[in-house]
């Protein structure tokens, strides 16, 4: 029987910049992943290129209605979303929002209550104005804490009777490792300083207390949530060497969750930032805004990583962009990624142990190459039974959390429908239930057709969990 609560939120995760298209559409202004034709790994370009597949995506701005009633059909209670900050400030320096950008949420919104889908808006995922990046150096400088807190007061003002559950930032963790993903921070990672990567990563923080605080006052029943991209660091061997090298690392990420979740820099703060010298700005109002604490926290998850103090003597794994070592203990995806469902089984516990707060699993999924078999007929068949087993395998584990005890309010499976990858720029790496005829040379219908795992996902929302296989 399943252990899922009758009101849980089942449903799946996009972000604004990999599947909307329309970069340049109704006075929506470019914003930096409009410059990363190869995505995070490759190089960025001078602006927008022939071969930058975000830039048309797989046209949602045009097809919202066709795929939000698709989502629906498999039954979603939820749609995790984020809006793209360029549609509502192309710049991110206008006095006066983008009436067009704002009309355009409005309909997806509506959209969503008319099939009865709750929205879960992310108001940052990785995508600030090009122009702010350019002229400011994005989350580098602190006046980019007013910007973000215009536009996020603007679409919460907006948005206020049809979206209660927000998420500030996506992946926060992220801007310290990659500052361009995750900061908007064009100077090469290896060009700033540590001080630099925590300065910016502080702004962020403190951008996410004020825009808490200011939440509030619009509406108070307004939820709002932190996320963190996650990964359980496994210690290669029992050396205490390796086990203290995992702690450590782990507490990077936890880091960003501690901050949102207490109000206050962690106990171990004094130690990172000395080993990473590290000296940042923190004024007292800095210290205010961060004890706007969050009323829930979302993750990511799509692998653990396996670490050893020296690695030298191992095989190492991959990862969209943090990678550990070869763990022989699980298997691996296309993209020689990690896939260990326990894992997310020990990261809801770790949360929650610490926290005691909701916790909501906002991604989670694997990319692989799907082969459609044409029918005779002209429609396509995916059997994506490598799908069904990631996803079954995985939301497993968040029913065996939940019934260590742990509070998991919800789940959104990652790219639900085909997108294009962040890190890779590549839509050959679907994670979709619903397969995208759009090709990696950008070609193709668009045409979207129910994937196996589409069945499969129906048919678990509609059981609530109880036709998993067990
Ligand atoms: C998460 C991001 O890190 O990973 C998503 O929030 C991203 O934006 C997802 O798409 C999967 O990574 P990728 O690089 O395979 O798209």
């Amino acid at each position: 029987m399943s252990q899922f609560p009758e009101d849980f939120l089942w449903g799946g995760a996009t972000a604004a910049n990999q599947l909307e298209g329309a970069y340049n559409i109704d006075g929506k202004g470019l914003s930096v992943q409009d410059i990363m034709p190869k995505g995070v790994l490759g190089p960025i370009s001078d602006g927008p290129t022939e071969d930058n597949l975000k830039l048309k995506g797989i046209d949602f701005y045009h097809k919202y209605e066709e795929d939000i009633k698709l989502f629906a059909e498999m039954g979603f209670k939820v749609y995790r979303m984020s809006i793209a900050w360029t549609r509502i400030f192309p710049t991110g320096e206008e006095t006066e929002p983008n009436e067009a950008g704002l009309a355009f949420y409005d309909k997806v919104f509506d959209t969503c209550k008319q099939y009865g889908i709750m929205p879960l808006v992310t108001l940052s995922h990785y995508e600030p104005p090009l122009n702010l990046a350019k002229k400011y150096g994005s989350w580098l400088d602190r006046r980019m804490i007013d910007f973000f807190a215009k536009y996020a007061e603007t679409v919460m003002n907006r948005y206020k009777d049809k979206v209660s559950h927000w998420i500030t930032f996506n992946e926060i963790n992220v801007t310290v490792f990659s500052p361009l993903l995750g900061g908007g921070i064009l100077t090469p990672k290896e060009e700033l300083t540590m001080s630099q990567r925590y300065q910016a990563a502080h702004h962020q923080l403190v951008a996410s207390g004020l825009v808490t605080k200011m939440a509030r006052n619009i509406n108070s029943n307004f939820k709002i949530g932190c996320m963190v991209a996650s990964q359980p660091r496994y210690a290669m061997t029992c050396n205490p060497d390796d086990i203290l090298y995992a702690m450590e690392q782990q507490q990077e990420t936890t880091f960003f969750v501690h901050v949102h979740a207490t109000g206050e820099y962690p106990y171990y703060t004094k130690r990172l930032f000395n080993e990473e010298n590290v000296e940042i700005e923190i004024t007292e109002e800095d210290r205010e805004y961060l004890s706007h604490t969050v009323d829930y926290i979302t993750f990511s998850y799509y692998n653990s990583r396996t670490m050893a103090k020296d690695p030298s003597p191992y095989q190492t794994a991959a990862g969209n962009i943090y990678r550990g070592l070869k763990n022989p203990y699980v298997q691996y995806s296309d993209w020689n990624y990690p896939i260990d469902p326990q894992g997310l089984r020990y990261m809801l516990n770790f949360y929650y142990e610490r926290y005691q707060l909701p916790l909501f699993v906002a991604e989670n999924g694997m990319g692989s190459y799907d082969d459609p078999i044409e029918n005779e007929d002209g429609s396509l068949t995916i059997n994506d039974e490598y799908r069904i087993n990631f996803f079954n395998n995985h939301i497993l584990q968040i029913e065996k959390a939940i019934e260590d005890g742990v509070d998991v309010f919800g789940y959104t499976a990652w790219g639900c429908i085909d997108l294009v990858s962040a890190a890779s720029a590549q839509i050959e790496k679907r994670y979709g239930m619903i397969y995208v005829d759009r090709q990696p040379d950008g070609s193709g219908t668009l045409k979207r057709t129910r994937k196996k795992s589409f069945y499969w996902y129906k048919e678990l929302i509609e059981s609530n969990g109880d036709s998993l296989e067990r």
